[in-house]
């Protein structure tokens, strides 16, 4: 069953404390855990009852896995103010209203989803947009289950505060009073890269001000707009204004620009496993924005391009790349590339732009062309060659590759490209060079970076070794 993910006790408990922060709840209130899974949440319940004195309130746990709810029931079954209902919470009508919710909800993003599921919850839920993600709809739906000054207490991935999917999600809360937002550590659920959020909400209650605490330990207040529009520089204890320097990205990079356009990549890019070897010499490892995972910080492809120009960025003769161009020269094959429209002043052979390789060839720092969130991946060997869908940022010195990368992936530069960059569609980021080259650099990197003496690196005599290395190891 998609989406399980157990809550640990001591998180249980600060978010049971929370949900009974302002109002101690009594014996008529009722609960309400979605996806209740075995009952992290009624055990913690159930606990902080017990250390208050308090009579045991109206709990309801509603859970779609059969295994899980039987687990919870008869885990409670001595106890007559708990519920178990084996249901859908998302398509079946549960009984409200509550006076509390709490929950950690199932995370699970669209792209797990059935057409069908997609079309299904699109009719049904508001925030049922772009890329969304079910624990989005539970939100939705919990607060629909509630009435006037009941309490939400829910652990979510952060990435509803920023992504464009999460804006209906964002008005929705903020229409309400966000009493709490804080912002836990990565390692919260072992073995999961997620962000986890804890929210607190209190239905129709107004409120100037949300309590952030953030995941550098700051604890400040912000107020939350309920516009749609990202919340991430205001959740953050960096200020927006920390990236105002005077300096730009622009300054301190030899280039930034777009990978390589070849106008024809089902004939150029290849996987490495099913590449004939006497056309491996031609052969530049590659990379394409879907292929940038959010997993890895340092790029890792297993496609390879084929390039018939020189490190100089001359196009060669088809004579003097031998094999490549009695491949290219292949009747079908040519055919498809002379069709290209870019070749009609150009020969047939040629990349749709020229490519500029002694750039793209260079410890570089990429980025996928569109994208909900800027995320920033290192090329080391600077042996990957980006291609269209990518953008490359090759410092001017290769030592700043990973103090740029940093700066780059940081809360500031985010949310500073996040407001400067052209929304694509379905709200997508369009990350382009002239938007990249602006990003101000804050005066203290601009300062360490100015410090820096500039090396000069024998680039292309490493790079040819270590390509050798790549091709034969995959
Ligand atoms: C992230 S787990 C949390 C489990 C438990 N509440 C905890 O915190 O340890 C989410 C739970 O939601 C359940 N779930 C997924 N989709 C559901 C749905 N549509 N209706 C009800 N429960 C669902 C999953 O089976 C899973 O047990």
């Amino acid at each position: 069953m998609r989406g399980f993910v157990p809550t640990q006790s001591t998180t249980v408990d600060l978010m049971v404390e929370l949900l009974f922060r302002e109002k101690w709840p009594d014996e008529t209130d009722r609960i309400l855990d979605p996806g209740c899974g075995p009952g992290a949440f009624i055990d913690g319940i159930l606990r902080w009852c017990e250390a208050n004195n308090v009579k045991t309130p109206q709990i309801t746990g509603v859970e779609l896995d059969v295994e899980r709810a039987e687990k919870a029931r008869k885990k409670f079954a001595a106890i007559p103010q708990i519920e178990i209902i084996t249901s859908d919470f998302l398509l079946d009508k549960v009984k409200g209203p509550f006076e509390y919710v709490i929950g950690n909800p199932p995370y699970v993003s669209i792209l797990s989803l059935t057409e069908a599921e997609k079309r299904q919850f699109r009719n049904h839920y508001k925030c049922a947009v772009g890329r969304f993600d079910l624990y989005m709809l539970f939100i939705e739906r919990a607060i629909s289950l509630c009435k006037k000054d009941s309490t939400l207490v829910f652990i979510t991935p952060e990435k509803f505060t920023y992504v464009q999917a999460g804006s209906e999600v964002r008005k929705l809360l903020a229409s309400h009073a966000i009493t709490d937002i804080i912002l836990l550590q990565e390692n919260e659920f072992p073995g999961r890269t997620t962000y986890p959020t804890i929210s607190r909400v209190r239905i129709s209650a107004t409120t100037d001000n949300t309590v952030i605490r953030s995941r550098d330990g700051a604890r400040f207040t912000t107020v939350l707009p309920n516009t749609g529009e990202s919340w991430r520089h205001l959740l953050s204890s960096r200020k927006l204004s920390e990236v105002t320097g005077t300096l730009r990205l622009v300054d301190f990079c030899h280039r930034i620009s777009c990978g390589i356009a070849t106008g024809a990549d089902a004939v150029f890019v290849k996987e490495l496993n099913e590449l004939p070897e006497n056309l491996a010499q031609h052969a530049w490892p590659t990379i394409s924005g879907r292929q940038l995972q959010p997993t890895t910080s340092t790029v890792k492809t297993s496609s390879v391009i084929l390039i018939p120009y020189t490190i100089e960025s001359r196009l060669q003769s088809l004579e003097d790349i031998g094999e490549l161009g009695t491949y290219l020269s292949r009747s079908d094959i040519k055919s498809r590339l002379a069709m290209r429209s870019c070749t009609q002043r150009k020969p047939w052979h040629a990349f749709h732009d020229a490519p500029q390789m002694s750039d793209l060839l260079r410890p570089k720092i990429l980025c996928k062309d569109i994208c909900d969130d800027p995320v920033f991946w290192i090329d080391q060997e600077g042996l990957v060659v980006p291609r269209h869908s990518v953008y490359y940022i090759v410092p001017s010195n290769p030592r700043h590759l990973y103090l740029l990368a940093e700066f780059l992936n940081s809360d500031p530069a985010k949310s500073w490209l996040s407001s400067n960059a052209q929304r694509a569609a379905n709200g997508f980021l369009r990350i382009q060079s002239s938007v990249l080259k602006r990003l101000p650099i804050p005066e203290h990197l601009a300062h360490n970076l100015l410090e820096d003496q500039i090396t000069n690196l024998s680039l292309r005599r490493v790079q040819k070794s270590m390509r050798a290395e790549v091709l034969k190891v995959a």
